[in-house]
């Protein structure tokens, strides 16, 4: 017999149980151009796909007999404590898609012990969200030309007591995002002929939208153009610096004085790089694959840069990340946590805070069951004995 449910539509939040069921509940709620914005990644979008994918090509091994009665999850990562070994990664115009912003997903993930990515390109202020949410914050700069606004966010977000700066260094020039040509996005969004249709399908969020006042980006300094940005590309070509250098970035980290990461790294020569400069951390990512296209999923990456720099910063996991099973592969590689962007958007735009805590709820659970089902008590006992590659027997 066949139970009848029905699994294309997630209208509701207990509909959803796990990460991918949120993104059909999104694309419910949201218009079109807004849902693509999300969703989309750049070119042909096979490194997007490849992230998730690549997950596979690894299998877990278990190790049984042992006593995994309690199941240990607490992590220090870059000096911040996490309940269990995942952060959320920065995105910009999370205001967008539901009025609560940025302030519902930081308390979301204050409440599961996790912390959160403020962006350059947030619609939410840093001092607004630090008074928001308690937990552990972690501020995404974007170089701007202006160096003069690069240092007055910096020093917006001591004041503000953040933990953690991360350079995103893999959006000097914006990546080639098709379906956005396609559904006639903007930022804000604006109605055009292109995306009419999709807005004139999603009332409800438009009348939400609308009540919101829409959005600014406040933690870009006066002066960069900071409403009406068009095309995301147009903006980042005007204001983008489209020359960092290590020196640069060791300046930056001297005037921080606090954890220092990087994000956006792919390779064993820029890792060996960022171990030089003397950085805390790096995030192994692809920007979820909307950057670059035709780049390695970052699965496939990340235990040759532990292996190589491991001993020196702390290497964290992004993009594609969508299942217990998948962050414990990334830790058993010897990443020290992973990132997640896409799932918790999609939870804030359906669902709002709700949403956000379930798909924190949902991880957590999977993660905590998979770490059981291969026979760890703790994170710290997961190894490359707990992976194997696919095509090979353990
Ligand atoms: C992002 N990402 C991103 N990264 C960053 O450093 N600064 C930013 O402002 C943004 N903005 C942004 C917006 C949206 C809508 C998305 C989906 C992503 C990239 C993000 O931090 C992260 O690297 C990816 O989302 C990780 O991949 P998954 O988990 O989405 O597959």
């Amino acid at each position: 017999a066949t139970l009848d449910l029905p699994d294309d539509v997630m209208t509701r939040i207990n509909d959803c149980f796990n990460l991918l069921d949120f993104e059909k509940a999104a694309r419910e709620r949201l218009p079109s151009p807004l849902f693509h914005y999300i969703s989309g990644g750049a070119d042909d979008e096979t490194t997007k796909s490849a992230n998730t994918s690549s997950f596979d090509r690894y299998h877990l091994t278990p190790a049984f007999l042992r006593d995994i009665r309690k199941v240990d999850m607490r992590r220090t990562v870059f000096g911040v404590d996490l309940a269990w070994p995942v952060m959320l990664s920065p995105t910009g115009l999370t205001g967008v898609f539901h009025p609560d912003g940025e302030r519902a997903v930081a308390q979301a993930a204050a409440s599961s012990g996790v912390a959160y990515s403020l962006s350059t390109m947030a619609t939410t202020s840093i001092e607004d969200v630090a008074a928001a949410a308690r937990g552990p914050k972690i501020y995404q700069l974007y170089l701007l030309k202006d160096d003069a606004a690069n240092i007055e966010m910096i020093d917006r977000c001591k004041a503000a007591n953040f933990d953690v700066l991360c350079l995103t260094v893999d959006t000097v020039v914006a990546g080639n995002r098709e379906r956005d040509h396609r559904t006639g996005l903007t930022v804000p969004p604006r109605l055009n002929r292109r995306n009419i249709v999709g807005f004139a399908r999603r009332p409800a969020w438009c009348l939400r939208y609308l009540a919101g006042g829409g959005v600014s980006l406040p933690n870009i300094p006066a002066g960069d153009g900071n409403q009406n940005l068009g095309t995301l590309a147009a903006y980042f070509a005007a204001n983008m610096e489209q020359n960092i250098t290590w020196s640069r970035v060791e300046r930056l980290m001297r005037h921080w004085g606090k954890p220092f990461i990087v994000k956006g790294l792919q390779s064993v020569a820029d890792a060996r790089n960022a171990a030089a400069s003397g950085v805390t951390g790096i995030v192994v990512s692809n920007h979820g694959g909307r950057q670059l296209d035709g780049g390695a999923a970052t699965v496939d990456l990340v235990a040759n840069m532990v292996d190589a720099v491991g001993d020196r910063l702390e290497v964290v996991l992004d993009s594609g990340v969508r299942r217990g099973s998948h962050v414990v592969k990334a830790l058993a590689m010897g990443a020290r946590a992973c990132m997640i962007g896409r799932p918790y958007l999609y939870g804030l735009s359906a669902f709002g805070k709700p949403g956000v805590e379930r798909v924190l709820g949902l991880l957590r659970q999977e993660t905590e069951r998979t770490l059981g089902l291969i026979g760890c008590a703790s994170v710290d006992e997961v190894s490359r004995r707990h992976i194997t590659p696919a095509d090979r027997l353990p």
